[in-house]
């Protein structure tokens, strides 16, 4: 008789800041407590937007400019293999609003936290490309009103897809969690739903995170060396 065919691994996987280090883009939990100069409350917070508009999206034009600029390091490359590979069912989940992830070649990936490369009405919540530099002035293509605001969650904000992420995390047989300082809920709290459903859990980060204990298995170095490795050692293994 046929052996029936093994169902492909299912694995998730929580990247942050840290997979986006070694391509030149800066982390946000600096020693010194500011994001490029700024306090996180005037440049990513609702209120910090009504205040200011003009400087909120100065500063996002800037960030999305050395996001287009930087290329995707060995460690996106590496988790797009592995979601290549049939044998896996890999669903990335980044807290990163750089598109690093899809230009190493993946393309099963959830931006929580939203992205530098999308521009929302919030006068009618319609959506569009977002131009390279974004003014305040932008007319919305859709109501026509000047409400044009990154496509970003913002601190007192609901990350996107929040749903479709627990039920996968859920359903997984590994939760992986690369590059994130578990600060940030609700992805902070990804290893406790991930343990609480009975799945295997691995940090691969610089530092020991904020949740470090939690995690069944954890690896401390850069995301370009450690990651490869591990993906490496799914692929051999399998
Ligand atoms: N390789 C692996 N990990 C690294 C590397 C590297 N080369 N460099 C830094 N790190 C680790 C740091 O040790 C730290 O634990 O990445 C983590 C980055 O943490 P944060 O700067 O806090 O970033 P992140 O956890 O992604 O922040 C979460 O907070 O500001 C909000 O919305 C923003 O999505 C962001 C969220």
């Amino acid at each position: 008789m046929a052996k029936p065919a093994r169902a492909p691994r299912k694995i998730v996987i929580l990247t942050g800041a840290g997979i986006s280090a070694e391509s030149g883009i800066r982390t946000f939990r600096a020693e010194d407590g500011l994001w490029e100069e700024h306090r996180i409350e005037d440049v990513a917070t609702p209120e910090g937007f009504e205040a200011d508009p003009d400087l909120v999206l100065d500063f996002y034009n800037k960030r999305r400019a050395v996001s287009t600029g930087a290329q995707p390091n060995p460690a996106h490359i590496a988790l797009a293999q592995l979601e290549a590979d049939p044998r896996f069912e890999v669903l990335i989940v980044t807290q990163n609003v750089d598109d690093l992830h899809e230009r190493g070649g993946a393309r099963n990936v959830i931006h929580m936290h939203g992205s530098l490369y999308g521009a929302i009405c919030h006068a009618c919540k319609s959506r569009w490309p977002a131009p390279e530099i974004m003014r305040a002035s932008d007319p919305c293509p859709e109501c026509g009103q000047m409400a044009t605001r990154p496509d970003i969650v913002w601190f007192g904000e609901i990350p996107y897809r929040m749903d479709e992420i627990w039920t996968a995390l859920r359903a997984a047989d590994l939760f992986v969690s690369i590059g994130t300082s578990g600060n940030v809920y609700p992805a902070a709290g990804f290893v406790q739903d991930a343990a609480r459903a009975g799945v295997a859990t691995l940090e691969l980060n610089l530092d020991p995170s904020t949740g470090t204990s939690r995690f069944d298995e954890c690896r401390h170095g850069p995301a370009a060396t450690l990651v490869p490795e591990w993906v490496k050692e799914q692929l051999t293994q399998a």
